[in-house]
């Protein structure tokens, strides 16, 4: 074989290195972005999904004695399609008279867990951290930086109805 046959092979051999060379790295590149953007795109989601504004039905205005606080349980704001038993939520409902309906978070403030009612001392007790709340969702002792959040509450058709909405999240 003569010098410009091994030249020609030799550079039809290179190009075609790169060739590969190229073609694996685009391809790399398009597998990337096929398993790359589903996986952005959960993660910025809660971002950028506006969470609907909803009334919810809690039970009629009969059904609650005046100066109780009674829990009530609704469906969540957006619940997903396949969130089963996980699209429910509650609050703790106060009816302070008889026009007048408070509607608390039933989550503390310090690290979220579920508070419970006593109604013999009319206090919220937090059972993980010893948190405790008045009747009307102020601070009483603990490590509560706040009081419970309210959720905006409305009487329509002799029914109250609670605007659902997430939890609402502590920024300590
Ligand atoms: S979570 Fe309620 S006191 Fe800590």
């Amino acid at each position: 074989m003569n010098d410009k046959n091994e030249e020609s092979i030799e550079s039809s051999g290179c190009n075609r290195r790169q060739f590969f060379s190229k073609l694996s790295i685009t391809l790399g590149g398009v597998a990337a972005l096929i398993i790359g953007f589903p996986i952005v795109g959960f993660l910025l989601s809660p971002f950028l999904r506006k969470v609907p504004e909803v009334w919810r039905p809690v039970g009629s205005v009969d059904s609650f004695k005046v100066g109780t606080t009674v829990v009530v349980k609704y469906l969540d704001a957006s619940p997903l399609p396949w969130a089963g038993v996980t699209a429910n939520t509650a609050a703790w409902l106060r009816r302070d008279s008889e026009d007048k309906f408070i509607a608390f978070s039933i989550n503390c403030t310090h690290l979220g867990c579920p508070v419970r009612w006593l109604s013999d001392a009319e206090l919220f007790m937090c059972p993980c951290h010893g948190g405790v709340y008045y009747k009307d969702g102020e601070v009483a002792a603990g490590p509560p930086p706040k009081p419970l959040p309210r959720y905006p509450v409305r009487v329509r058709n002799g029914q109250v109805e609670i605007m659902a909405s997430p939890i609402p999240i502590t920024t300590i």
